[in-house]
């Protein structure tokens, strides 16, 4: 398990930053089950099988102040693909993913609900694209709703547009930050 980075500051928590094990599958299937509807939540086979492919394309900021000490409070996933645009295909099928490919793909973006609105997504996705530019990657791809754009766009994503998913019978607008 590796640690990346202690001792951020959002708030007083103690915060860790850390790749994913399959040891986390069941927290994190919880944490996408209450921050998306089941249409748009990945479920716990989903999450298991993108762990066993991508562990290292999953960052997870743990609270190490919390009572069971290192709660996962905020995690981002997605993988690697030379594929320019992100596509509803991508999201079960994990053996797409390209640990040289030219583009992170974001899958999934989620702050446990009591612990939203402190700042955790965006201390998250600042070290996601930190970590993305470090592997010499082209940059980030990824979809969102309509009243997230403008959340996204603060970390140099562009909007493209709306994208071809269907994902949850929801319309997407897809996003591109390009270093
Ligand atoms: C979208 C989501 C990931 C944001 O997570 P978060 O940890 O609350 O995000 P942040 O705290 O970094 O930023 C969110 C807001 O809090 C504000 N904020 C940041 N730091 C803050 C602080 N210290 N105190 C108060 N507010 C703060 C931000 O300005 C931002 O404001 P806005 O909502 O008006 O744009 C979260 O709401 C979530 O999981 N939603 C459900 C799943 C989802 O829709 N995911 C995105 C899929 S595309």
């Amino acid at each position: 398990m590796s640690k990346l980075m202690t001792g951020p500051t959002a708030g007083d928590a103690r915060l860790t930053i850390r790749h994913a094990t399959a040891d986390d599958a069941a927290a994190l299937a919880a944490i996408e089950a209450e921050c998306f509807p089941p249409a748009e939540a990945a479920g716990p086979g989903a999450i298991r099988a993108r762990l066993a492919a991508y562990p290292d394309c999953f960052w997870l900021l743990c609270d190490d102040s919390s009572d069971d000490g290192g709660a996962i409070v905020s995690f981002i996933n997605g993988f690697a693909t030379d594929r320019r645009d992100l596509t509803d295909d991508m999201y079960d099928d994990p053996s797409q993913h390209d640990p040289h490919g030219a583009w992170q793909m974001i899958f999934g973006v989620d702050t446990v609900p009591a612990s939203q609105h402190h700042g955790y997504a965006s201390l998250l996705m600042r070290r996601v694209i930190a970590d993305t530019r470090a592997a010499g990657r082209a940059g980030l791809v990824l979809t969102c709703k309509d009243r997230l754009v403008g959340f996204y766009a603060r970390f140099g994503y562009v909007d493209e547009g709306i994208s071809d998913s269907t994902h949850g019978d929801v319309v997407w607008h897809q996003m591109r930050l390009t270093f």
